[in-house]
């Protein structure tokens, strides 16, 4: 059984994910650690001792929360979007250096765990090289706090590197913030008298479980680490 804490277990993400790891035959839910729940990281860390921890908490916590699960040894897997990847990147791998015998633990970071987003971002990388020029619209709930948003960020980034730089003008991103809406990302492309759209809605927080599962059995097997991008665990040839 894989021993499994979740940071922001009282948030909406939090809480689907504690349900699934629940749900999960091969997984056990041993802490959950939210201000609201009047538990802090570090003590479900200390007491509760997790193999791995799945982070959906706010951009201003998880750097932090992350390093804390390394220097404890254990796992972690980041849902929470609008942070310094690049930052968590390096002082992971200076603890990592750090770690004085055995493994060091890992890190898993997606801004999107859900498998049509990783799609789409393909898709948009493979067309970007093929047309003149893209701008992005994200669609998200009222209460999200980061704009642009982490998988619209990404999809510009993986477009870029898939024509080996940005179009002039960059690839710009729109923020829509409103109540009634969970996820919605659309690509679009244009050309010379065309374009092309390619859209991916997210009904229902459900459609993240999966791929977070992966990614808790997935993290503790890294062959480096940090890992970006559930597309590395999920699509064979990446
Ligand atoms: N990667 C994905 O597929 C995906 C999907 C949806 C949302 N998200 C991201 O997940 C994050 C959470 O979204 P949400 O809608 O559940 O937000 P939310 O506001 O409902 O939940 C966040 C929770 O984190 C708690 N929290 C704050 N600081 C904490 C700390 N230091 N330690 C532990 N808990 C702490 C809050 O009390 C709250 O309960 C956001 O960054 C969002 O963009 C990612």
């Amino acid at each position: 059984m894989i021993r499994v804490g979740v940071a922001g277990a009282a948030g909406r993400m939090g809480e689907a994910v504690c349900a699934a790891v629940r749900g999960a035959p091969d997984m056990e839910l041993v802490g959950r650690a939210d201000p609201q729940l009047d538990v802090t990281l570090a003590q479900m860390l200390e007491q509760d001792r997790p193999e791995v921890v799945v982070d959906f908490t706010q951009p201003d916590t998880a750097l932090e929360n992350a390093l804390a699960c390394l220097r404890a040894g254990a796992h972690v897997v980041i849902g929470t979007t609008g942070f310094d990847i690049d930052s968590l990147a390096e002082q992971a791998r200076a603890i990592a250096a750090q770690t004085p015998q055995g493994e060091p633990a890992n890190v898993f970071v997606a801004p999107n765990f859900a498998i049509g987003a990783v799609l789409m971002m393909r898709f948009a990388a493979e067309a970007a090289k093929h047309m003149q020029r893209a701008e992005i619209v994200e669609l998200h709930h009222d209460r999200k706090l980061d704009a642009p948003s982490g998988t619209a960020a990404r999809t510009a980034r993986l477009m870029a590197d898939a024509t080996g730089g940005e179009p002039a003008g960059g690839i710009p991103i729109h923020s829509v913030r409103l109540p009634g809406i969970v996820a919605n990302q659309e690509v679009i492309l244009g050309d010379v008298g065309q374009t092309l759209t390619i859209r991916h809605d997210t009904t229902g927080r459900e459609s993240f479980m999966p791929g977070v599962l992966l990614a808790v059995r997935g993290v503790r097997t890294l062959e480096r680490s940090p890992v970006v991008g559930l597309e590395h665990l999920l699509l064979e040839s990446e």
